[in-house]
């Protein structure tokens, strides 16, 4: 009913409006004022957790590019190796793991098979578990060492959106944690990354505010044939996220790709007019990866494509380059993933609403997938 949807058309419009709710309650309780983090939830003594040598993330669909996020962060922060995995090729690739392994599964429902079963053969193997999920009582964190609830609230559309920022939420809670814990060199700046993320929620907000142009440009381009997404470091699992939305929603192929593999193969299918989203790092990210993903966008706007840019407020260096701008809120690199999903997010919803399409039941889906 229209009141079960709180005035929105459809719940994925509503889920999208609460994710600045989904990021604040994830960190709700999880720190003290000065951004230390206290997590006794865990179930895991803190010693086991300074031996772990090494993380594998298990998931799949929308919570395996949280996870992509997650390995960028907690490498980042803990030097702790960190591979991501999905459930199901997890289980039959002969995973090398071991008690000084912790399995993190990340899932909305706390249901999906595929996962489930990543877990239990982790758990065969002698690795400690952790889940990241947001179903209390659901199956994958009760068979879990241990569990990091997220706090998205139920999630009624089958595409996944405020889960998705409230995984990613609790992904950096979990290596901000872990390095804390480590006392690795990257403790004190863990404060501050921590004390940052808290302001993140209105800068959510602030962005949700700025969607017009995005919907109108969704609308507009509804008969698009194709889109290409691109991102780099953490904006690659954006940039797939992006593309797995589109399709999902509006039936319409769509990949994404890790920007710097451009000359190596996706560049040859930009032709005029080919729309190309670009999710463009903060001009603060190391190793000059702002101006090298700038040069892609210019490469393929040459090539006559369709360039759509998410850039931070006040990069001005995409404007000579770019079809259309789409504007983020400043933030540090890590935790730009929060904001640059969201307009594509928002784009995938209008375009599948605009070709008449069912958004929270597309086609051949389930919002959980209980069979392997
Ligand atoms: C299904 C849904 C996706 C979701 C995936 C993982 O395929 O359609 O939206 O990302 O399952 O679900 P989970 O509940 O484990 O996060």
């Amino acid at each position: 009913s229209a009141a079960e949807k709180g005035g929105y058309d459809t719940f994925m419009e509503k889920e999208i409006h609460e994710q600045p709710h989904a990021v604040a309650d994830t960190l709700l309780g999880r720190t003290k004022d000065d951004g230390e983090l206290v997590l006794d939830e865990l179930r895991i003594s803190e010693e086991r957790l300074r031996d772990i040598d090494r993380i594998t993330v298990v998931a799949c669909g929308t919570a395996a590019y949280a996870g992509t996020v997650a390995k960028y962060a907690i490498e980042h922060w803990t030097r702790i190796p960190v591979e991501v995995s999905l459930a199901h090729e997890f289980r039959y690739c002969d995973p090398i793991v071991d008690e000084r392994t912790l399995v993190v599964s990340i899932s909305q429902s706390g249901e999906t098979m595929d996962t489930l079963m990543a877990v239990k053969h982790a758990t065969e193997l002698g690795a400690l578990t952790l889940s990241i999920c947001n179903t209390h009582g659901s199956t994958i964190p009760r068979e879990s060492d241990a569990v990091l609830y997220t706090h998205a609230g139920p999630e009624i559309a089958v595409a996944s959106t405020k889960a998705f920022l409230a995984q990613i939420t609790a992904c950096y809670v979990l290596g901000l944690y872990l390095a804390q814990l480590r006392g690795e060199t990257y403790a004190d700046d863990a404060k501050s990354v921590m004390t940052e993320l808290r302001d993140m929620p209105d800068k959510v907000e602030e962005l949700l505010g700025r969607m017009d142009r995005v919907v109108e440009m969704a609308r507009f381009m509804a008969d698009s044939r194709a889109i290409l997404f691109l991102g780099r470091n953490v904006g690659f699992p954006v940039a797939l996220e992006g593309a797995l939305k589109l399709k999902e929603l509006a039936y319409i192929h769509a990949e994404g790709f890790a920007a710097g593999e451009l000359k190596h193969g996706p560049i040859a299918l930009i032709e005029p007019g080919q729309p190309v989203f670009v999710v463009v790092p903060g001009p603060d990210t190391p190793h000059e990866l702002h101006k090298k993903v700038v040069s892609n966008i210019q490469e393929i706007r040459a090539r006559g494509a369709r360039t759509i840019v998410i850039a931070h407020d006040g990069d001005e260096d995409v404007v000579p380059f770019a079809s259309e701008v789409i504007r983020i809120p400043q933030c540090s690199p890590m935790l730009a993933p929060l904001l640059a999903v969201v307009p594509l997010q928002v784009f995938a919803l209008h375009l599948a609403s605009a070709k008449g399409l069912d958004v929270d039941q597309p086609r051949n889906l389930a919002k959980s997938v209980t069979v392997e």
